[in-house]
């Protein structure tokens, strides 16, 4: 007889949980999250912070014995959450190549499903994983351990009540659960860029400066750099509608579409576009203020990632960029998990 003791929720772990923007959306939706790992150190001071009560494994994954949360794992697990670097499989990334150490991250998720055997496995990335050996391989290894696999789905975080284009691919495999009800993903109505940044106030520039919110100051930008922003037109200019002088040289004679957002507004009536670590930098994307001639804040980042105001960012502001674009949207998460959670109810 099975004698251990019933939690009240379903419980999860969140591997490669970063600042533990999944462990939040998944909170929100009912989950009891027992336990994460991850080994960036600014991170996962950003994830004790807000979620204290998890048992947080700070460490690289490859080096942690897959039975390392049998003391908070004390009844069958619900939910394995597997959120891999996405950088090796990303459109982005230029230098995409198969020996990438970071590929066989995924894989290295493995030992702990074999090791809990979730009800549920939850993998989010971007699309070009679903096109890389390492997938099919995986999903192979969870075929093996009976797991019932959907098709890769692809999701834009805007139609689940994120202000941001953000496509991203999900795999959803159940074991015990119901599929079906765990793709079944209610959309949400579209939020834009004014309803969630219009409210703040004009920021300070420069960290440095007595702030109230210490997240809402933006970056000292070069003289040279404003000059420029005055020329981009407000709400969803582009750099194209720079003066000769004003142009990059690098960015002159270019006939292809590369880097034509860098220096590029937002709208306000439309969503973000996708926010990456370098979301405050405006030579980095399509990441200055709909009308102020600056970047957006990193509260501005946060809150268009869906973060609430009340979650706190530990480091310095390069880390905590690189925290709030690596992030998988608490409120798109939220909104899958709640299928997820009402797969499992469902059999219970
Ligand atoms: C895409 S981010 C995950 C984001 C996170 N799920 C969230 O919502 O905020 C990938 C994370 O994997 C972590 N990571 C990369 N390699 C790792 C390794 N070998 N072991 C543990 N964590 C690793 C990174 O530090 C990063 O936080």
């Amino acid at each position: 007889m099975d004698t251990r003791k019933k939690a009240s929720k379903p419980i999860a772990i969140d591997l490669f949980c970063g600042s533990g923007a999944v462990s939040l959306g998944v909170k929100n939706a009912g989950f009891d999250v027992v336990g994460a790992v991850d080994f960036d150190p600014h991170a996962c001071a950003t994830y004790r912070a807000n979620h204290p009560s998890v048992k947080l494994i700070q460490d690289d994954i490859r080096l942690i014995p897959a039975n390392a949360f049998d003391d908070v794992v004390k009844k069958q697990l619900d939910l394995l959450v597997v959120c891999a670097p996405c950088q090796p499989f990303s459109s982005q990334n230029r230098k995409r190549s198969n020996d990438d150490g970071r590929l066989n991250l995924v894989e290295a998720s493995l030992p702990f499903i074999e090791s809990y055997q979730p009800q549920i496995v939850f993998l989010e990335n971007v699309p070009g994983l679903a096109s890389s050996g390492i997938f099919d391989r995986f999903r192979a290894c969870l075929a093996k351990l009976g797991y019932e696999i959907a098709e890769p789905l692809k999701l834009d975080a805007s139609e689940l009540g994120v202000p941001q284009r953000r496509t991203r691919m999900i795999m959803v495999a159940v074991k015990g659960a119901d599929l079906n009800t765990a793709i079944d993903i209610a959309r949400l109505p579209r939020k834009t860029v004014r309803d969630v940044i219009a409210d703040l106030p004009i920021p300070a520039v420069g960290r440095d400066a007595v702030l109230k919110d210490a997240l809402h100051f933006s970056r000292k930008h070069s003289a040279l750099n404003i000059e420029r922003l005055r020329y981009i037109p407000k709400d969803g200019g582009s750099r194209h509608h720079l003066p000769e002088h004003l142009q990059l040289a690098c960015h002159k004679n270019r006939k292809n579409a590369s880097f034509s957002d860098v220096y590029g507004r937002m709208r306000w009536d439309d969503v973000a576009p996708t926010l990456t670590t370098g979301c405050t930098d405006i030579t980095r994307g399509r990441f200055a203020h709909p009308e102020q001639d600056r970047g957006i804040t990193l509260r501005e980042a946060a809150r268009l990632q869906s973060f609430p105001d009340d979650y706190q960012f530990i480091g310095n502001a390069g880390q905590v960029a690189t925290q709030i674009g690596n992030a998988v949207p608490p409120q798109m998460m939220q909104s899958i998990a709640k299928s997820l959670l009402n797969a499992i109810s469902s059999n219970k």
